[in-house]
């Protein structure tokens, strides 16, 4: 029998890259408002979302990465090798960005109560390594990962000049 070639993501990846891009969209819009409008109304009524809301991602990318595996045979082939490299840099900034966050929050002995859940019940004093990483990388990283996505969104309109369809592949069919 010939295998059929796979010319879509199926519903699950879908719904997890649209549904991860808003949140991303939310979480980057956040932290721009912090670093351009940083004191002002605005930026203290939603940065209160920002460590929610990358919780959120982190979760979600999780789930992610195992449906990413236990469906590889039903994907669409990378268009090549560049692109499988530029996706799994892209999960691999999408999983270090936030836990790199929660390692400063856990080591920072702070409580954390995400959507109310106690979390991280928090501690006297503070593990130093721990701070130091999240602050060294965390917010490096995170512009780093907006910088890949512009130009993953970028890769993707320029091969629909070139005539390949390739967002055709991540819509509904
Ligand atoms: C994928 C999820 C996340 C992304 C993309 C992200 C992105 C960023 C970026 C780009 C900055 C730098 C802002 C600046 O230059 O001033 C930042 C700062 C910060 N983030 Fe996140 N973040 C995420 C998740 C989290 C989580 C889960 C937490 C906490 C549990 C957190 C806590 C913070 C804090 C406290 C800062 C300010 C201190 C710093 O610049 O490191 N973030 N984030
Ligand atoms: C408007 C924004 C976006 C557009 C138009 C877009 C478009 C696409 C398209 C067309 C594909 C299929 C590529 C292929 O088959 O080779 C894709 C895949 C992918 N995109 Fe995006 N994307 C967007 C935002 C994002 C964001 C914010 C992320 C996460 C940081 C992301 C991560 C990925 C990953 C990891 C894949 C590989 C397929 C998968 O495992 O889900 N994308 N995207």
């Amino acid at each position: 029998m010939n295998a059929v070639e796979v010319t879509h993501y199926g519903r699950v990846s879908r719904y997890l890259h649209w549904g991860m891009a808003l949140l991303f969209v939310w979480q980057f819009l956040t932290t721009s408002v912090r670093v351009l409008l940083s004191d002002t109304a605005l930026d203290e009524l939603l940065w209160a979302t920002h460590k929610p809301t990358g919780l959120l991602l982190l979760v979600l990318v999780v789930l992610r990465m195992d449906w990413a595996l236990l469906s590889r045979a039903s994907r669409p082939a990378a268009l090549n090798a560049a692109a499988r490299l530029g996706h799994l840099a892209l999960y691999g900034l999408m999983l270090l960005v936030p836990s790199l966050a929660l390692l400063r929050q856990y080591g920072s002995g702070r409580t954390f109560e995400p959507f109310g859940i106690p979390l991280m019940p928090g501690f006297e004093g503070e593990i130093e390594w721990m701070v130091a990483s999240g602050s060294l990388f965390h917010g490096v990283l995170g512009w780093v990962l907006l910088a890949l996505i512009v130009g993953h969104v970028a890769m993707v309109m320029w091969h629909r000049r070139q005539g390949q369809d390739v967002l055709g592949r991540m819509l509904v069919r």
